[in-house]
């Protein structure tokens, strides 16, 4: 099945179009937007025509693998809850077996999700987990044994860094976290029994950058696996099997879904022995995502697009809003001019109109530590204390005491995950009352700072 399901429709700037091909029609509309004096003004300019893909990321984010119900031309794929899946004779069905395997409703998002993350490229697959970490589990039995070694970026998500050390570890696995800021320090760290790197780029917490095409071409030299937790950015703003990765891993759970409404994770690769060890232990241990979940995960998917360009938006406002505050000590941002990977994060993120965004992830810390931190986090009223990222609620996290609780403090402290790090997930509220709030608990810390000095 292609990777794009057909449509009828082209788009024509002249009514002399119909019959020309749609990737044609997308050069001529950027070559006139182009010309455009003011592209910005005119809402067409997304229109691109980006290289060797004929429709651009919002379409296929709402049409890319998909076909309609071939039952009842349901334009939604349906949601298929059945377990259970009648053959015809012995060894004969359609497709599906046991939900466990495989499940109509999850396969219509791995392949969604492979249309976005490769556009027409029929060698590439997903596969659907049950939470984000059910994913990157299965991708490390799926590559890793007792005797093997990994190379860890030293910021990730603090579950990446538990399984590594909590589990790999006691199974023999050997683990090896470096500052992969430095490509370098990952070749350095590949040995003979390397059989896998994964970084997570920007990382959480602290938004640090990691160079996908560097560490790429060391890997790929050295016959070692990548894989690249690209979940803050999703496909939209970056698409690591591109930039020369074997492996993009996805919570879903964050803006893929963006709803806070389900736990989903993916795996998107090119490598059809990998996919099929993947889902392989997927059915072994029982990991597969539930069809419910699978099919909010579609729903979300299609305005996924539209959600990354105004949480980037939002989120660039409140970064610099917050750079200005006199109470703000830091602020890590990638669209900040002073950012400290500035140019990685120009040349890195770009969105289908060839700009930048750089999502929706700030992190800053306050003049007063840790105290003038738990004292923002308790005292916002529309932003809400909680643990995840990546939905319609602007979220404020405390990554210490929350989501990197269990990173070790000194490999914390060496990577700049502080006691008074604030993690802000800004959401799709209007960007104004996102600033009021965070303007009216800053003058509360400044209260409170005040009240005793
Ligand atoms: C970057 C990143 N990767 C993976 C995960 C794990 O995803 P899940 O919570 O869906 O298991 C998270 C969760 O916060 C995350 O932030």
């Amino acid at each position: 099945m292609s990777a794009i399901a057909p449509s009828r429709s082209t788009i024509s700037t002249t009514g002399k179009n119909a019959n020309r091909k749609s990737s044609d029609i997308a050069t001529a509309v950027a070559a006139k937007l182009k010309r455009s004096t003011n592209p910005t003004a005119n809402p067409t300019a997304r229109v691109s025509a980006a290289k060797g893909s004929s429709r651009g990321v919002a379409t296929v984010a709402i049409r890319g693998g998909r076909t309609p119900d071939a039952t009842t031309g349901a334009i939604l794929t349906p949601i298929c809850q059945s377990t259970t899946y009648v053959q015809a004779a012995v060894g004969k069905h359609k497709g599906h077996t046991y939900s466990r395997a495989s499940n109509p409703t999850v396969e219509a998002l791995e392949l969604a999700l492979a249309a976005l993350e490769c556009r027409e490229d029929r060698e590439c697959r997903a596969t659907c987990y049950a939470t984000g970490m059910a994913a990157i589990t299965t991708l490390c039995l799926a590559t890793l044994k007792a005797g093997d070694h990994v190379v860890l970026s030293n910021v990730l998500y603090g579950g990446t860094v538990r399984l590594a050390t909590e589990i790999l570890e006691p199974l023999g696995v050997r683990v090896t976290f470096v500052d992969a800021t430095v490509p370098r320090n990952v070749e350095r760290a590949i040995g003979r029994d390397t059989k896998l790197v994964f970084i997570e780029t920007p990382a959480n917490p602290t938004l640090v950058l990691t160079d996908i095409s560097a560490i790429a071409s060391i890997t790929r030299a050295k016959g070692v696996r990548l894989a690249v937790d690209n979940t803050f950015l999703t496909p939209v703003v970056l698409r690591p099997l591109e930039r020369g990765a074997d492996v993009s891993v996805y919570s879903t759970t964050k803006y893929i879904e963006g709803h806070n409404a389900t736990v989903g994770g993916s795996i998107v690769t090119r490598d059809p022995l990998l996919d099929e060890r993947l889902r392989r232990i997927r059915k072994t241990i029982g990991c597969i995502q539930a069809p419910f979940e699978a099919w909010l995960t579609l729903r979300g998917l299609k305005t996924l697009p539209l959600r990354i360009r105004e949480h980037s938006r939002s989120a660039q406002i409140v970064a610099e809003w917050l750079a200005d505050h006199s109470l703000v000590a830091n602020v890590s941002y990638p669209g900040l001019h002073r950012f400290p990977q500035r140019e990685l994060a120009l040349r890195q993120h770009r969105d289908d109109t060839g700009s930048c965004c750089h999502g929706g992830i700030v992190s800053f810390e306050l003049i007063g530590g840790e105290p003038a931190g738990r004292t923002l986090m308790e005292s916002v009223r529309l932003c809400s204390l909680a643990e995840n990222l990546g939905a319609a609620e602007t979220l404020i996290t405390h990554p210490v005491s929350m989501t990197h609780g269990d990173v070790p403090r000194r490999q914390r402290e060496a990577t700049g995950i502080t006691d008074g790090l604030v993690r802000l997930s800004v959401g799709l509220e209007d960007v104004r009352d996102i600033i009021d709030d965070l303007s009216q608990a800053l003058d509360t810390v400044a209260r409170t700072v005040a009240s005793r000095a």
